[in-house]
């Protein structure tokens, strides 16, 4: 499975990319905006830093909702670096963007889903990736997981190349579940993927160790 890092902060990018772990970045306006990244000269700025820092696909969302202007939008953002992919909302004109960027060979990231419908839509259009949220999901009492089975059932259905993106990962349990169900990627807060190494028995191993270690 594949790790992303689900922030537009740079020093966190950089932290998981020393790692050695990370295979690629999400961001969305609310993560640019909690980094207080404003204007677009600034904000397109910003995603060719993030694609500096990490080796693989780097998620830049469009803002229009119109056709048009998703197209203009995420033309200008596949020009800025090859490791651009276009993150289109679920909404009508979005799948019609997804399936001109799939023709044309721009990649995308069909994000906001919640169904499994969605997703299949997404997948006929062409999308790269679709990003399905499951801790929102889970917000509203919605096992979130059961989407992500559902749509690997139908993608290996029909053998759609498409990857699920688990998105709104919240702890390492959601990592470990997305891992067990088969998602393609899962993108991640630091503070989920750093989670990852802890055990209470691993440390006190290691003390064990060291301590005979000494003697
Ligand atoms: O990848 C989507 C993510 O940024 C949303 O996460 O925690 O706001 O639901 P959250």
């Amino acid at each position: 499975m594949k790790f992303f890092i689900d922030t537009a902060n740079l020093a966190q990018i950089k932290e998981a990319q020393d790692l050695g772990v990370l295979d690629g970045v999400t961001t969305n306006p609310s993560l640019m905006a909690k980094e207080g990244i404003k204007g677009q000269d600034n904000i397109l700025k910003h995603y060719v830093d993030i694609c500096k820092i990490v080796d693989g696909d780097v998620s830049a969302e469009v803002i229009s909702t119109d056709f048009e202007g998703m197209v203009r939008e995420g033309e200008a953002l596949a020009e800025l670096h090859p490791q651009i992919v276009v993150k289109i909302p679920m909404i009508k004109d979005g799948i019609k963007a997804i399936k001109y960027f799939s023709e044309k060979g721009i990649r995308t990231n069909c994000t906001l889903i919640f169904s499994a419908g969605q997703a299949l839509l997404a997948a006929k259009a062409g999308a790269t990736y679709v990003s399905p949220f499951i801790g929102r999901l889970d917000d509203v009492s919605t096992d979130g997981m059961i989407l992500i089975e559902d749509i690997r059932i139908i993608f290996d259905n029909y053998g759609y190349e498409t990857q699920i993106l688990a998105a709104s990962v919240r702890h390492p349990i959601h990592i470990i579940q997305c891992a067990k169900l088969g998602a393609d990627v899962a993108t991640c807060p630091l503070s989920a993927i750093l989670a990852l190494l802890n055990h209470p028995l691993t440390d006190k191993g290691l003390a064990q160790f060291l301590a005979d270690a000494k003697k």
